[in-house]
């Protein structure tokens, strides 16, 4: 059974042992999603996977055969920016940029989360109608997403900006 990687399909690599991390670098030559601790702790190697955000380096290929998986690179549709992707140019998101394509990809799975009403550990209201959109909740939210650079400001900044925008529509 394949695997659809941002709109194709890809065969499952033949040893089980292939992290999703691995096959979309080394083998599919798509860059973007980025090695950092490669144990699940920094969450630079972050994408989708039928829409939810997985940690690659933990994520076994095999694992995703019949899903579809989108990278950074998949993000992007006819050449033109996702709206987070310009926002983090926007609100500089991004000094070095190696976390970037983790975040941006954990940030659009993070607000479906909040659009299906998953909780997050400091929600407080779990009855209550719409979830909070505050800088504590976003920053709790995307708490498995480090970066070194110390671009969080700029980060939250980024994804309160959509997050509103999405509210407001
Ligand atoms: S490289 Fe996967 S969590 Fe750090
Ligand atoms: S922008 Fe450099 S690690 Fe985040």
């Amino acid at each position: 059974m394949a695997i659809t990687i941002n709109g194709s399909d890809v065969e499952a690599p033949g040893d089980a042992r292939v992290s999703l991390l691995d096959l979309v670098r080394d083998r599919l030559n798509l860059p973007g999603t980025k090695k950092g601790c490669n144990q699940g702790a920094c969450g630079a190697c972050t994408v989708l996977v039928d829409g939810e955000r997985v940690l690659s380096c933990m994520t076994l290929a095999v694992q995703c055969e019949g899903r579809s998986v989108t990278t950074i690179e998949g993000l992007a549709a006819g050449g033109a920016l996702h709206s987070l992707q310009q926002a983090f140019i926007d609100h500089d998101g991004f000094q070095c940029g190696y976390c970037t394509p983790g975040q941006i990809c954990s940030a659009v799975g993070m607000i479906a989360e909040i659009e299906r009403g998953v909780p997050s550990v400091i929600t407080a209201d779990l009855g209550g109608e719409g979830l909070s959109l505050s800088r504590e909740e976003i920053q709790e939210r995307m708490s498995g997403n480090l970066c070194r650079c110390g671009a969080h400001n700029g980060i939250i900044d980024a994804i309160s900006e959509i997050l509103v925008r999405e509210a407001a529509e």
